[in-house]
């Protein structure tokens, strides 16, 4: 099997002639003749045009939280698109999956719901902007909250741009974003205790919020040191800045309360999407009720979709299963067994490996001990790490090909797929090292 198949290729040539490379999205695109198409995705099987079968490690950048076509959320989905999916009018379903939300999510009193995690976050930096009266927004080097502008801001530039760790210069991802918005961020390394008592007693009064995922789930899944997150609460409060905790990855993925329940953290507002809806289009956001509440009262939110029935449906579905069943025990399981596998397989050929993150969404670091924030992140071997996904993807086991983006699991990987995919890489981590 090449790395590509020629359906593919001959799709990516098609494609380019009406999107921009080809995708819908910059991150799908993964060279010249190097770009995978998809046909279909059953479980935890992906299929590519060439008919090609792959273990998926992707899972879509993490919504499949069940398994592609999950047959009890499609069920749901269609029953309830036969009565119409759009109303500009509030229906009974949309209240129970906030409800649930309420109750399987420890810091939030009140949500609204969105389409996509980059709506719910630049919801969330209106409302907090609006309920402190400040500019400023404090984000960290690595994390991703979505396309907007707000806080596109030293999210994958090369490390060596973003100054001195002691004094950070915020660097858009992306021409097109305004300078003048860069005047409204402070950027800081994640993990860095000292460098965040110091900007919060230099600008703590100015800064309307600090946003942060729990784990850099746009960067190798870093974990935060103990008592990071906890930092992060204790300056926020003390300064009255509202603290948002991105968990568009870790939501309804790494518990069923999300990071608030793993780390026992209460952020002042919290963003979903992703395994919210097991991938139909559904993200929300929410948090403290003194907050939430100002949302109508000179405060504007809303959007025509953001109550979409099939969205809607599928995250009423998700959620109820994970409410039921031992849904994440059982992908943890799984997903320990694979980490754990894939220590030892490094370890074993004399590789130093930093593994992070959590059973159902876990990175790994090629040629380094340990990683606390990008910059360290940055001195891994990515090279070594990408050869390997693609001798992996060549063998019918597909994590994406950015070494930043975290190895998702859901409930349809077996035990048989993660033995397969630990053979793979034991044969092909021998391979490169030989
Ligand atoms: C932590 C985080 N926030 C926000 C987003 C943006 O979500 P979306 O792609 O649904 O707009 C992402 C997407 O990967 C994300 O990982």
């Amino acid at each position: 099997m090449s790395l590509v198949g020629p359906k593919s290729q001959s799709m990516q040539k098609r494609a380019e002639k009406v999107l921009p490379l080809g995708v819908n999205s910059n991150f799908r695109y993964w060279g010249e003749g190097l770009t995978p198409y998809v046909d279909k995705a059953k479980g935890a099987y992906l299929w590519d045009v060439d008919g090609r079968r792959f273990i998926d490690y992707r899972m879509a950048f993490g919504p499949i939280i069940l398994g592609h076509a999950y047959d009890e959320v499609d069920a749901k989905v269609i029953e309830e698109v036969k009565n119409g999916v759009l109303f500009a009018m509030t229906g009974e379903l949309e209240v129970e999956v906030a409800e649930m939300i309420v109750e399987m999510c420890p810091a939030i009193d009140m949500i609204r719901l969105a389409c996509s995690g980059t709506e719910a976050t630049m919801h969330a930096i209106r409302v907090a902007r609006a309920f402190t009266g400040r500019e400023i927004i404090l984000k960290f080097e690595g994390n991703y909250h979505g396309f907007h502008d707000h806080t596109l801001w030293s999210t994958y530039a090369p490390v060596e741009a973003y100054g001195n760790r002691r004094n950070p210069i915020p660097v858009p991802a992306s021409s097109g974003i305004p300078q003048s918005m860069g005047e409204n961020v402070i950027t800081l390394a994640f993990n860095d205790f000292e460098g965040f008592e110091r900007v919060m007693r230099s600008y703590g009064d100015q800064i309307a919020a600090v946003i942060t995922e729990p784990c850099q789930g746009n960067c190798g899944a870093i974990e935060p040191q103990a008592g990071f997150l906890e930092l992060i609460r204790n300056k926020t409060e003390e300064y009255g800045v509202v603290f948002i905790l991105d968990e568009v990855k870790t939501g309804f993925r790494i518990a069923n309360g999300g990071a608030q329940e793993y780390y026992r953290i209460k952020p002042d507002l919290a963003t979903y999407a992703k395994a919210l809806g097991n991938g139909y289009p559904i993200a929300a956001f929410g948090g403290k009720r003194e907050i939430m509440s100002i949302i109508g009262h000179g405060v504007s939110q809303g959007g025509t979709y953001t109550n979409n029935k099939p969205g809607v449906a599928a995250a009423y579905a998700t959620l109820k299963l994970l409410k039921t069943k031992p849904i994440l025990e059982s992908i943890q399981k799984r997903g320990q067994r694979l980490m754990d596998g894939l220590k030892e397989i490094f370890e074993d050929n004399n590789i130093p490996v930093a593994m992070s993150g959590y059973p159902t969404m876990f990175s790994f670091a090629l040629g380094v001990e340990a990683v606390t924030c990008q910059r360290d992140w940055d001195n891994s071997d990515k090279d070594a790490y990408l050869k390997l996904v693609e001798m992996a993807i060549e063998l019918g086991v597909m994590p994406d090909h950015d070494a930043r983006e975290p190895w998702f699991l859901c409930y349809s990987h077996t035990d048989a797929d993660v033995d397969e995919t630990l053979n793979v890489y034991a044969d092909i981590v021998k391979k490169v090292k030989s």
